[in-house]
């Protein structure tokens, strides 16, 4: 696509500022916001041609479908037609970093959903992106803001790094707290749901609050030529350093000495809890937070993937497998993606 858009990024946004975003909305323009997950690629929801941009600003697969976001849950019978379980998701986790797949109503144009008979929903918290809501008036259809198959954006620079020409505007509004994609559900019954993407509403607290919980197979593992996630985008190549990203699975101490043995070969780099740093040389290992911290760990783990794409020298990066409850989960499917199910078992 050639880029001719003379894109306007705007510092910490104000009323007014966010009035103009929302106009530009409304025209059936492109604005890239912030939300409490990650940066999204935002267009109105009920405009075809406005859909069709996104796709094409993002180089994505038009099978692909967009979230819709809204201000407010309550707004969501307009666009689809709300099951009971919504509504109890709802009241428990929104606004907040979860999505709900819904039958959609016709008021939704194909384009938004890749031609499914559902649409995604969520609210967002963070106060930029619902401000936007307000104002527009209109849902906005967003994907995360990244070029299609990069790591998905969690700071305004990243936005402009993949949408610069792309897009009307890019509001900046500061690094995205959780920094992984939302959680979504597929509900299957009364307080039944099935998860087809993890994130910061987890599994467990699901449970809490009195959902069962059954996970789709894309989550954890990959998928036959001939199977179909229910998340379109799960069977796509995700959220990849141009490095190649190899999991290591084993004992702390048996991931640490694969490491140390691969350190001599050139090329190579290796993500790795902040305890551990010490264990190998300086300048070739980053941090992806406290162990202990499985939040500050998600919260870190796009940028740290985009920014091996500055070192082109580096063409194999190691990491050690997370693990699979709470946010880890998140991080497990995401990892997994990024390496395209490359894990070693280190004994
Ligand atoms: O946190 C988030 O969810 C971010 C922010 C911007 O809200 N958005 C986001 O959008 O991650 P995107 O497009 O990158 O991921 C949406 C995922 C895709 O895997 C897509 O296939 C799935 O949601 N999806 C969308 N509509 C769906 C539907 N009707 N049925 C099943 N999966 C759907
Ligand atoms: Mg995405």
């Amino acid at each position: 696509m050639a880029e001719t858009i003379d894109t306007r990024i705007v510092h910490h946004p104000g009323e007014q500022d966010l009035a103009c975003a929302a106009r530009i909305l409304q025209k059936g323009g492109l604005v890239a916001f912030p939300t409490e997950t990650v940066y999204g690629l935002g267009a109105s929801a009920l405009d075809a041609e406005a859909a069709k941009k996104i796709y094409q600003a993002k180089g994505r697969p038009s099978d692909n479908p967009l979230i819709i976001h809204l201000a407010s849950a309550a707004d969501a019978w307009r666009y689809a037609k709300i099951p009971s379980c919504f509504e109890k998701l709802a009241e428990c986790f929104m606004p907040g970093p979860l999505t709900v797949i819904v039958p959609k109503k016709d008021i939704i144009p194909d384009p938004v959903t890749g031609g499914l008979s559902t649409v995604a929903i969520r609210v967002p918290a963070h106060p930029l992106a619902h401000r936007l809501l307000q104002l527009a008036e209109i849902p906005i259809a967003a994907p995360s803001a990244n070029r299609s198959g990069r790591p998905s954006c969690t700071t305004a620079g990243h936005v402009m790094e993949d949408m610069n020409g792309r897009v009307d505007m890019i509001l900046d509004g500061g690094d995205c707290q959780f920094g992984v994609e939302s959680t979504i559900l597929l509900p299957v019954g009364n307080r039944e749901v099935k998860l087809l993407r993890p994130g910061a509403v987890t599994v467990e607290m699901l449970k809490e609050n009195g959902f069962d919980v059954s996970l789709d197979k894309a989550v954890t593992q990959r998928l036959q030529e001939n199977e179909h996630p229910l998340a379109p985008g799960m069977k796509y190549r995700h959220y990849a350093p141009q490095a190649q990203l190899i999991l290591l699975s084993g004992s702390q101490e048996a991931v640490v000495s694969y490491m140390q043995e691969k350190v001599g070969e050139a090329g190579t780099a290796f993500i790795l809890f902040e305890e551990l740093l010490d264990c190998l040389p300086q300048g070739r290992s980053v941090s992806l937070g406290k162990q202990s911290d499985a939040k500050e760990q998600a919260h870190r783990l796009f940028s740290v993937l985009r920014m091996f794409d500055a070192h082109p020298e580096i063409d194999t990066i190691y990491a050690q497998l997370p693990p699979k409850d709470d946010i880890s989960l998140a991080l497990y499917n995401r990892m997994l993606k990024a390496s395209g199910y490359t894990v070693v078992s280190c004994v």
